[in-house]
């Protein structure tokens, strides 16, 4: 069976040696050492001044949008994963959708002005699959409208745009560290911001508001995360090379193998690296996609329709809207098999397979 995405997993070993230390400090959770640790690391890592380790990269959202005060209408993508969106309305918000770039498939800035309303407080939009979106052009409207920028970078860990992290653009970018994530710490997620002042509202909000045992500073919640995960975020960060090594290789497999197959991948951005999170296909039509979807289900080998459907016509907590380029595109997108464990021969067994669907 080929899924379409396993979780990398370090040697045991690494990760026994960090529950060692868990046992003598019996300090599990609350910003352990080892949570200290992973952000001191990350900030290395990535080259950043702030970070914050989270629960998750949902709660990170709405730790942003709270952070922000944001209030009204946010401008966002219907393209992209569900948390997205709901955040923006669980923090009781509005979301409007912008219709996305067919090339790059993110939020397309140039029909972002026409979205604006005297109610507009933000923009929040994802870095689709780890490209990034049109972020000077972003923030130049953001700047003449006085608007606030939170970059969904769920998928973009590693990015970076001129050598600069694309954790730096907007006030806020937030980041998962899911399972399913190229870089990952079981659950986790990460926020960043470049004012210190927001970093430690951030981090007020991360503990419930405290500011100290009997004080309160800010509305907060729990998005704290534990030593579990730090450790395995630190287990795993030590391979994060290896990792892209891999993916890199598998990636330029694929794209080998399917150079005579009538699909195309989205347009990334022109100054920025990738980190290979996943493998979008775009067909020429849904119904190709499909019998490519059987023939690989009849092999065991699973793929994502990764996003479907869009954000903006399938809520039931939301008016639908229409938008034809999303509508469209999301009908025929396919996330192929990418993981660590991934080996070349079963990225040249996936593309003979939907070779020969084409050919018949
Ligand atoms: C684009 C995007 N945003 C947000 C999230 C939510 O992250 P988490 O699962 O860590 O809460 C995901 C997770 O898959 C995602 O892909």
């Amino acid at each position: 069976m080929i899924p379409v995405t396993k979780p990398f997993l370090p040697p045991k070993e690494k990760y026994q040696r960090y529950l060692e230390g868990i046992w003598q400090r019996q300090w599990l959770t609350n910003m352990g050492p080892l949570a200290s640790e992973l952000e001191i690391e990350l900030k290395r890592h990535l080259n950043l001044k702030y970070i914050l380790f989270v629960t998750n990269g949902t709660i990170a959202l709405q730790m942003a949008i709270k952070a922000l005060d944001l209030k009204g209408e946010v401008i966002t993508t219907p393209f992209s994963f569900i948390a997205t969106t709901s955040t923006i309305v669980w923090e009781g918000c509005d979301p409007v959708f912008v219709d996305i770039d067919p090339k790059t498939l993110n939020i397309d800035a140039n029909k972002i002005e026409d979205a604006i309303t005297e109610n507009t407080s933000a923009i929040l939009a994802t870095h689709v699959y780890g490209n990034p979106c049109d972020v000077e052009h972003i923030e130049k409207i953001a700047k003449k409208h006085n608007l606030k920028v939170i970059y969904d970078a769920a998928h973009a860990f590693d990015v970076t745009i001129n050598g600069k992290s694309i954790f730096e653009y907007g006030d806020i970018s937030t980041c998962s560290l899911h399972a399913t994530k190229l870089y990952h710490s079981g659950e986790g997620g990460l926020i960043t911001a470049n004012d210190p002042k927001l970093l430690k509202k951030m981090a007020f909000i991360r503990n419930f508001g405290f500011n100290g045992p009997e004080s309160f500073a800010e509305l907060g919640i729990n998005g704290k995360n534990s030593e579990f995960h730090a450790a395995m975020g630190l287990a795993n960060l030590e391979y994060i090379q290896s990792i892209h090594e891999k993916r890199k290789m598998l990636t330029e497999a694929y794209d080998k193998a399917l150079m005579k197959f009538k699909v195309v991948s989205p347009l990334w951005h022109s100054a920025a690296t990738k980190n290979y999170a996943y493998y979008p296909v775009i067909f020429d039509t849904e119904e190709l996609m499909h019998k490519c979807i059987e023939r690989l289900k009849a092999n065991e080998i699973f793929t994502r329709r990764y996003f479907y459907p869009s954000l903006a016509n399938t809520l039931p907590y939301l008016e639908k809207t229409n938008l034809p380029i999303t509508d469209d595109i999301a009908k025929r997108v396919l996330c192929l098999p990418l993981y660590y464990d991934l080996s070349i021969e079963e990225v040249e067994l996936i593309c003979r397979l939907l070779l020969r669907v084409q050919n018949n």
